[in-house]
């Protein structure tokens, strides 16, 4: 039987839009306290106004993520959606990038379930995210192939580690969460025609979808140690 989130606290981490919003309005209909974590805690707050409690934490910084831990006492779910992604042709990369990527969205998890698994409730789990570059190989994405190949390597060692407490990610497909704003009105257009098209789902995925897929790895107690592809088949193509 599904666990229920009503009155569990429910610890997401990411910007105030995209998916970690949708997880963060999802937990809370489901009954949840949810506290969203970020850089610019501020920010969060007024983006939620005031709805769900805001607090300052960079994935990337040990001192802030020991603080954090600190801050938050007893935790039930928690979510890491932090990324910053390292995207261009090889030719392109630069260590910097790369290592602010991986920084990010692996140490960053492997450092917050260091600090926060003597706090998160033998019941709970920890959900990462991975994504689709990790299961289908581009050119123009190898520094965020590596880093998903990793998060979800991670994933399977601290299933292990933290045991009982249950890890999962997420490996979302290509979501219109305004991460490929950067492409421009254009060239989004084009991205998205060309995915919706040639995918088995025949398009583009929506925040909900992920969420969704959040809150079903959080609430089935049987699950753990899995990357759940939510990417409408890409790889297959
Ligand atoms: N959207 C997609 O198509 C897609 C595809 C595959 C995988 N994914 C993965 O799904 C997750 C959510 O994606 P998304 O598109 O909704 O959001 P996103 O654009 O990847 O946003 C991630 C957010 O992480 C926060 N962040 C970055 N560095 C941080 C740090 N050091 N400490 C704390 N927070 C930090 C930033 O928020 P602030 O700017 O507010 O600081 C950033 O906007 C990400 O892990 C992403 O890689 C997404």
């Amino acid at each position: 039987m599904a666990a229920t989130l009503e009155d569990r606290h429910v610890v997401v981490i990411g910007r105030s839009s995209g998916i970690a919003r949708a997880v963060t309005e999802s937990a809370t209909a489901a009954g949840a306290r949810v506290t969203v974590a970020g850089r610019d805690p501020e920010a969060l707050a007024h983006a939620y106004q005031g709805n769900v409690r805001a607090e300052r934490v960079d994935v990337t910084d040990d001192q802030s993520i020991a603080e954090f831990a600190q801050r938050l006492g007893p935790v039930d779910h928690l979510v890491s959606t932090a990324s910053a992604r390292a995207r261009g042709v090889l030719g392109e990369l630069d260590r910097a990038a790369v290592l602010n990527s991986m920084n990010t969205k692996v140490l960053g998890p492997l450092m917050l379930a260091k600090h926060l698994a003597p706090q998160i409730a033998s019941d709970g789990s920890f959900t990462l995210f991975s994504g689709v570059a990790a299961f289908k190989p581009a050119v123009g994405y190898l520094g965020v192939a590596v880093t998903n190949g990793a998060a979800d390597f991670l994933t399977r060692c601290l299933a292990l580690e933290l045991a009982p407490i249950r890890v999962n990610a997420i490996s979302p497909g290509v979501i219109d969460t305004g991460a490929w704003d950067s492409l421009g009105e254009e060239g989004k257009r084009a991205y998205f025609d060309h995915f919706r098209t040639h995918n088995p789902a025949r398009r583009i995925g929506t925040s909900q979808d992920i969420a969704d897929a959040v809150l079903f790895v959080m609430t089935n107690p049987f699950l753990t140690g899995v990357t759940l592809r939510v990417d409408g088949g890409e790889p297959l193509t």
